[in-house]
C-alpha cells in the first residue's frame, strides 16, 4: 500500500429536505450570488422554486446563468465568469448535474484569475485561488459533488480536459435524493454506469490496496442491485437515495487510497466520443468499457478475474464481461457505436481524437494499435 493523504473539506447535506439548511449556509458566504444552471429541468421539476424560496429573506441579489449544456463547454465557463466578475459576486451556487457543477468550479477559478478559463484547464496558468462553490444536486452520476475535479470542452481545440484542484472542492453540497426523481430513465441509467466506471478505474489503478478493492466490490454490487429496480420505479425515494450515495462515494477519494491512482484510459476514450458526437457520459462508457475488459483480458487476465470472481462468484473471465455487457444492456445502455448511430466511416476521425486526445499516466497506456482494436470491439 502506498502512503495517502485524506483531505476532503466537502460538507454533505444529505437526505430529504436538507435545502432547507441552504439559506443559513449561504449567509456564511456572502451576499452575492452568480446561480449556475443547466437548460432548465430545474424549472420543470420545481427545484429552482426550492432554491430562491431559500434566498428570498437574505437580502441577496442573485444573477443567474442559465444553459450550461451537458458535456459543457469552455464559452459558457467563460461568459459565466465575466457575468461574476462584472458583479463581484461572493460565490457560486450551482444548481444541477455534473455539467452544471463542473463548470461552476472552472468558473469560480476563473472569477479571481480574471483572463480565460482554459489557461486554467490547460495548466498554463496554476489556480491560486476560487469564490466559494455550493453545489445543489440534481443528478446522481459523477461524484463531482464531493472531488476536487472538473472536466469542461474545448470544441475548438478538440478535446474534453480535466482540472484538479483543491481550491474546487464544493464548500457545501445539497444532496436530496428527492431532486433526482425527475431524471429521465435513461440519464439515470447513465449514472449508474458512471459511478460504476468510476470505481472500476480505480480498481484497475495503479498500486495493490485491499481495502479500497472491497469498497469498489461493495459499490458495484449495490449499483448493479439498486439499478434495474430504480429503472421500474423512477420515483422511489429510497432507491434514488441509495444510487446518490454510491456515486457520492465512487468518486470522493475513498476507492483510491493507497493506490498511487486510477486507470482513467476508458475515461479518456468515453470523452472522445462525447466531444466528436455529443454522446452522454455515462453512455460512452458503456460504450467503452466492456471492450476494454476485451482488449485487456490477455494482459491482465488475473486483475480482471479477480474482479469477476468479487462480483459473480465466477472466476471465467469472458462470462464476467458478458454479464457485466449484458448489465449495461439491460439498462438500456448502448454498448456498442451502432448503437448511438457512429459508423465505422467515423473510425478514422475517432482514431485520431484518440491519439490527439491520449493521456499520460494510465495504470495501462494504451497504443495506436490497442486503439485500432478497440474501435473493432466498440463496433
Ligand atoms: O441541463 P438540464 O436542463 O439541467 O438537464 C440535464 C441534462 O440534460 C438533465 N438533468 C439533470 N438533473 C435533472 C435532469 N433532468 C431531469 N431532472 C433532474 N433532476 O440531465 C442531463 C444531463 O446532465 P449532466 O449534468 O450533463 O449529467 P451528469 O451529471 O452525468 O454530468 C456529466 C458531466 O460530468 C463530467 C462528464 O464528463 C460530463 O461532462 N464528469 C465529471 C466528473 C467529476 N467532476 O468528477 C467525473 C466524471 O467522470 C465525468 O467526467
Ligand atoms: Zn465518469
Amino acid at each position: 500500500m502506498q502512503n495517502f493523504t485524506i483531505y476532503n473539506p466537502v460538507k454533505v447535506h444529505f437526505g430529504s429536505g436538507v435545502i432547507s439548511d441552504l439559506g443559513k449556509v449561504l449567509k456564511e458566504y456572502g451576499r452575492r450570488i452568480l446561480l449556475v444552471y443547466g437548460g432548465g429541468s430545474i424549472h420543470r421539476n420545481g427545484v429552482y422554486g426550492k432554491v430562491m424560496e431559500q434566498l428570498s429573506g437574505l437580502g441577496c441579489s442573485v444573477w443567474e446563468y442559465r444553459g450550461i449544456k451537458p458535456n459543457p463547454v469552455v464559452e459558457d465557463v467563460d461568459a459565466a465568469a465575466e457575468l461574476g466578475r462584472q458583479h463581484e459576486v461572493d460565490l457560486v451556487l450551482a444548481v444541477g448535474g455534473g455539467s452544471v457543477i463542473d463548470s461552476a468550479k472552472v468558473i469560480a477559478l476563473a472569477i479571481p484569475y480574471g483572463g480565460p478559463a482554459w489557461d486554467l484547464m490547460s495548466r498554463k496558468v496554476k489556480p491560486r485561488s476560487a469564490v466559494p462553490v455550493i453545489a445543489v444536486l440534481t443528478l446522481a452520476a459523477t461524484g463531482t459533488e464531493m472531488n476536487p475535479l472538473a472536466v469542461v470542452q474545448n470544441n475548438e481545440l478538440g478535446t474534453k480536459g480535466s482540472i484538479m484542484s483543491p481550491h474546487i472542492y464544493p464548500a457545501h453540497s445539497f444532496l436530496d435524493p428527492g431532486f433526482t426523481t425527475s431524471v429521465p430513465a435513461n440519464y439515470t441509467a447513465y449514472g449508474v454506469a458512471d459511478l460504476m466506471a468510476h470505481v472500476l478505474e480505480a480498481w484497475f489503478g495503479k498500486g495493490e490496496s485491499p481495502l479500497p478493492d472491497r469498497f469498489v466490490l461493495s459499490i458495484l454490487q449495490e449499483a448493479m442491485e439498486v439499478g434495474p429496480l430504480l429503472l421500474k420505479d423512477l420515483e422511489n425515494y429510497d432507491l434514488r437515495a441509495r444510487v446518490m450515495y454510491a456515486s457520492t462515494m465512487a468518486l470522493n477519494g475513498t476507492c483510491i487510497h493507497g493506490r498511487a491512482h486510477g486507470d482513467w484510459g476508458v475515461h479518456a476514450i468515453g470523452h472522445v466520443l462525447s466531444l466528436l458526437y455529443d454522446v452522454p457520459h455515462g453512455a460512452s462508457l458503456t460504450i467503452v468499457y466492456p471492450a476494454w475488459l476485451k482488449l485487456m483480458k490477455e494482459q491482465i487476465p488475473e486483475r480482471i478475474r479477480e474482479l469477476m470472481f468479487g462480483l459473480f462468484r465466477n472466476e471465467h473471465i469472458d462470462d464476467g464481461i458478458y454479464r457485466l455487457e449484458h448489465f449495461f444492456k439491460r439498462m438500456g445502455c448502448p454498448v456498442t457505436l451502432k448503437e448511438v448511430n457512429i459508423g465505422t466511416d467515423k473510425h478514422q476521425e475517432i482514431l485520431q481524437s484518440m491519439m490527439h486526445n491520449k493521456v499520460s499516466g494510465l495504470t495501462y497506456p494504451l497504443t495506436e494499435t490497442d486503439y485500432q482494436e478497440l474501435l473493432k470491439l466498440m463496433t
